[in-house]
């Protein structure tokens, strides 16, 4: 059926033409901005889509802040605009740099792996940095035996499941606030009553809750499985906004959330009555930028994350300990 588009839809659809805008919704979008986007992906495939955007005059990204920042730093050509300048992560926030400094100092000469939901200053002091889609693949690109990784905890089980390098947690308490809410218990009794259902859960889940699913994935990942799976229920542990997108997408299957409060309120910031202010006036205080000093070294090991999958072997590693 084709999209009916309402009038602030309409309205957008319409500036972002005119003014040459490139919209870049991440998945737990509400689904009234996920419709206007030129582009819906995880923080992955949104951080490789923002590097292709040099026929625009400028991104509006609708994701935390921290994925505007990579959009900033991958094409610094184009300036990057968010709805709402407050939509920050709180995982992210709970890293700071002098956190990882001190762990370095702990384990001197062990390279540091940062979860690409961390702020700038915390990137800096990485040598690589991963995405939920990519974890297991970055740690063992760097072909040592021991990794310093952060802040997600949880995240940080998954990698360990998947390797044998020994992953040090860079904060042993980092975790998603919405992930960590769904528990072994809720899990169960979804399954108990769909047993033939096809379980999918974030790696930001507890690591009870990823071993009890049929597959631990990105949200990208969720959509790719959902699309390609023969299954007819699914039961999908992450936040809502990914729900609602395959509900949309799959109206001949069963999307079922595992819980449904599961709400990011910081993703959920961005409105389109926002995204018409900045597609309107493009507001000094909604441009997304980065400490000039720290982009160089945060381009290269964001480039080097963008190589690690699928697209040939990883270039080396310039230590940056
Ligand atoms: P994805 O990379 O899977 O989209 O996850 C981003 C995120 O913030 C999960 O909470
Ligand atoms: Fe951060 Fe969790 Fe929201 Fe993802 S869902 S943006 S990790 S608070």
């Amino acid at each position: 059926m084709p999209q009916r588009f309402n009038k602030l839809q309409k309205r957008i659809l319409d500036l972002k033409r005119k003014k040459r805008v490139l919209i870049l919704a991440h998945n737990y979008q509400t689904l009234d901005i996920q419709e206007i986007a030129d582009f819906v992906g995880d923080s992955l495939q949104l951080a490789r889509k923002s590097a292709e955007s040099n026929a625009h005059s400028a991104i509006l990204f609708a994701g935390v802040r921290f994925m505007a920042e990579m959009a900033a730093i991958l094409s610094p050509e184009v300036p990057v605009y968010i709805p709402d300048p407050k939509a920050l992560c709180p995982l992210a926030a709970c890293l700071d740099a002098e956190k990882i400094r001190a762990k370095k100092r702990e384990y001197p000469g062990v390279p540091v792996v940062v979860y690409v939901n961390t702020t700038a200053e915390a990137k800096f002091e990485a040598d690589m940095i991963c995405t939920s889609g990519s974890a297991v693949e970055v740690v063992e690109s760097l072909g040592v035996d021991t990794v310093l990784f952060g802040p997600d905890v949880n995240l940080a089980d998954n990698v360990r499941k998947h390797t044998s390098v020994r992953i040090i947690d860079l904060d042993e308490e980092g975790h998603c606030y919405v992930h960590n809410k769904f528990n072994l218990d809720m899990f169960k009794s979804m399954k108990a009553k769909y047993p033939d259902s096809v379980a999918i859960a974030h790696p930001e889940c507890p690591i009870e809750v990823q071993d009890a699913a049929d597959m631990v994935g990105s949200t990208g990942m969720m959509a790719k499985t959902v699309a390609e799976s023969d299954a007819k229920v699914f039961l999908i542990a992450t936040e809502l906004g990914m729900v609602q997108q395959l509900q949309k997408q799959h109206p001949k299957k069963k999307i079922i959330p595992v819980y449904d409060a599961a709400v990011c309120r910081q993703m959920k910031k961005h409105t389109l009555e926002k995204i018409i202010n900045v597609l309107e006036n493009f507001p000094e205080g909604n441009r997304v930028t980065v400490p000039e000093q720290y982009i160089p070294h945060i381009r290269t090991i964001l480039e080097r994350m963008n190589k690690v999958r699928g697209q040939g072997p990883t270039a080396p590693i310039d230590a940056h300990l």
